[in-house]
């Protein structure tokens, strides 16, 4: 039986890192949907129309090396915006969901709009503080040269992009468990996510 597990959340929280490690321990596969719109982004930073390029994605556009920069963030966040982009990448999404062994996505709107019928989601988020030093200390381990205050402004400019959208606008599910990783180490977060995972799995006896 398909599995499907749906982790929001804004930019930094951890999802990632929770998602690749949930992934892991169920042996499932991983989609991170935001490498879809940074993928879209990265080619309307060469002059490509974003509908055309969220059109004409493939799955070999996500293996680029320059999707994590900034820049291709701010541009994924604004055609992240536009709602014949997200309706082009949905069916990719969906299928993706439905593979036989199960999947993890992360986003924005996997919870809400791809994948309502999740049989576990969980709502990632952290202070706006603590994660615009996680992205500081990311961008300095790459050698990115950048300072606390600007990486704080990009991260609340995302989200406030992300979250004031008409078009599926990133917020927690009603049915999702909300992880706080403010003040939470990795380890102790992807516990608290494989806890509340392991309460929605039919071998948990949950039900
Ligand atoms: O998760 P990320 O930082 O790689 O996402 C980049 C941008 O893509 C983010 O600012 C908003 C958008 N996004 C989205 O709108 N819906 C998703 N499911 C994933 C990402």
């Amino acid at each position: 039986m398909a599995f499907t597990i749906a982790i929001d959340g804004p930019a930094a929280a951890g999802k990632g890192t929770i998602s690749r490690a949930v992934a892991a321990h169920y042996g499932v596969a991983h989609l991170d949907t935001g490498l879809l719109y940074r993928a879209v982004g990265r080619r309307t930073l060469d002059g490509v129309a974003p509908l055309e390029a969220a059109r004409a994605l493939v799955a070999e556009d996500l293996k680029a090396d320059d999707l994590r920069s900034p820049e291709v963030a701010q541009a994924a966040s604004k055609v992240a915006v536009l709602p014949e982009v997200r309706e082009a990448l949905v069916d990719f999404q969906r299928a993706f969901a439905a593979r036989a062994g199960g999947a993890v996505l992360d986003g924005r709107d996997i919870g809400t709009v791809i994948c309502p019928e999740a049989e576990a989601k969980l709502f990632v988020t952290a202070s706006a503080e603590v994660r615009a030093q996680r992205r500081l200390d990311e961008l300095r381990a790459k050698g990115v040269e950048t300072d606390f205050d600007s990486v704080l402004a990009d991260v609340r400019e995302r989200d406030a992009r992300d979250m004031d959208r008409a078009d599926a606008p990133l917020r927690p599910a009603p049915d999702a468990v909300t992880i706080d990783t403010s003040a939470l180490d990795i380890e102790a977060a992807i516990a608290a996510a494989i806890a509340a995972i392991d309460g929605r799995r039919p071998s948990s006896g949950a039900g």
